[in-house]
């Protein structure tokens, strides 16, 4: 299997954790969009979904699948979302699509959160990939002197807006060892909207994708069924 079919693979094993008459909490990127495909086939069989940017809320519209208000919303059994690196503790860098923040809320809604990836996102110290932060915009430069401060190498991403108005510092150099101490003190810093860091509520399942076929992950711990 390739890269993509490994993401259409573990996007389509994912179906199996949506629970029928459920709400669906939907990712952001390559692999999550995978997975609003597979959504759209069993479309009469959810009560609608929670998109995680405008990008994916499009997208389900396009296949016809409810689209419902986060605030309207007070029990979403799963989310279901991609990343750009995790870890064997399910802790991962998220936010290469920019939409990190709204993917964090409602990723924190979820009862359960599962991570859809290819064989490669599977690291064991995060931070190879720059890990991105959303800043409202005239608080960029004191941001990047925090994060420059911590040891990285902030860069603009260069033309882009998130979802929500606001820029995105790409952190680069950074050897995360400990994910969760950082996502607290980035999270501390004035100006910082949210980091692409998810390990204080890291995924619980991870559905990998290898040569061989999508193996299934629990994070120890995580308290499922
Ligand atoms: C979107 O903002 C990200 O968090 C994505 O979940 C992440 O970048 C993974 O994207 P792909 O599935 O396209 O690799």
């Amino acid at each position: 299997m390739d890269q993509n079919q490994m993401k259409k693979a573990v996007a389509e094993a994912a179906i199996a954790y949506v629970p029928e008459g459920s709400i669906v909490g939907v990712g952001t990127g390559s692999t999550a969009n995978f997975f609003i495909d597979a959504l759209g086939a069993m479309r009469d069989r959810i009560a609608g979904a929670v998109a995680s940017s405008e990008a994916s809320a499009a997208r389900l519209c396009a296949l016809g699948i409810p689209l419902l208000d986060l605030n309207d919303v007070t029990d979403m059994p799963v989310y279901v979302d991609g990343a750009d690196e995790v870890t064997s503790q399910l802790a991962m860098i998220k936010g290469g699509g920019g939409a990190l923040t709204r993917e964090k809320i409602v990723g924190a809604v979820a009862r359960t959160f599962v991570c859809i990836a290819d064989g490669s996102k599977l690291v064991a110290t995060l931070g190879r990939f720059p890990l991105p932060v959303e800043v409202i915009p005239m608080a960029r430069a004191h941001v990047a002197r925090a994060l420059e401060a911590l040891g990285g190498r902030p860069v603009l991403r260069a033309g882009f807006k998130t979802d929500n108005g606001n820029v995105i510092l790409d952190v680069h150099g950074l050897s995360i060892t400990d994910p969760v101490a950082l996502e607290t003190h980035i999270d501390g810093i004035t100006g910082v909207v949210t980091v692409g860091l998810f390990a204080r509520r890291p995924a619980d399942i991870l559905l990998l994708g290898g040569p061989d076929g999508v193996a299934e992950h629990r994070r120890p711990g995580a308290g499922l069924p």
